[in-house]
């Protein structure tokens, strides 16, 4: 039985989709934790399936290693084994890191190493890349570095808005990260 924690900020579409797919597999995964560091869309629909959630809120700590520790007991104290980000709009110290290494995994929207950081669809469109997509990758105190696990691509081929990239993103994310 695996054991896994989501951290989250956002609207949680990737945390949903695992949600969806863990609950068709009930012996091999469970999630035992959805927690996110401000209050957002995502930790209500978690709440709505009935998953375990907390707010850990950053603004109730006076710096990152407190939230982060208070973090971390909470990932302890469900009792998970993985932590996967998903949307998590923090970067983890390296202590934390280190607490969980080779157990925390991130999806990033590009084709790592190309794009690390914010703002990866608008990028590749100003740069002209005719290749985009995601990777879900272990985490280490590199930001967007670490082991390459997974990745799916897409080709740009036409004019398109980044929200349209954005979306066609995440339609490949919330196929790649389940798997
Ligand atoms: C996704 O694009 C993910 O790759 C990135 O943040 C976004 C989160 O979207 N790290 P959602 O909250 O899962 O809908």
């Amino acid at each position: 039985m695996i054991r896994i924690a989501i951290l989250i900020s956002g609207r949680g579409s990737n945390m949903l989709r695992l949600a969806d797919v863990v609950a068709d597999m009930p012996d091999e995964a469970r999630i035992v934790l959805v927690a996110a560091n401000t209050n957002c869309d995502g930790l209500d629909s978690a709440a709505a399936r009935g998953l375990p959630t907390r707010l850990v809120d950053r603004r109730d700590f006076a710096d990152r290693s407190s939230h982060e520790a208070a973090l971390a007991d909470s990932i302890e104290a469900a009792g998970a084994d993985w932590v996967l980000l998903a949307g998590y709009m923090a970067i983890l110290s390296a202590d934390f890191v280190t607490k969980f290494q080779g157990r925390i995994i991130n999806i990033h929207p590009s084709l790592l190493p190309d794009l690390k950081g914010l703002d990866t669809h608008a990028r590749a469109l100003a740069a002209g890349h005719t290749q985009h997509g995601a990777t879900v990758h272990v985490v280490t105190p590199a930001l967007d570095d670490g082991p390459i696990l997974l990745q799916a691509a897409l080709t740009i081929t036409r004019a398109e808005t980044e929200a349209q990239l954005a979306a066609r993103v995440l339609r490949l994310e919330h196929a790649l990260y389940p798997f």
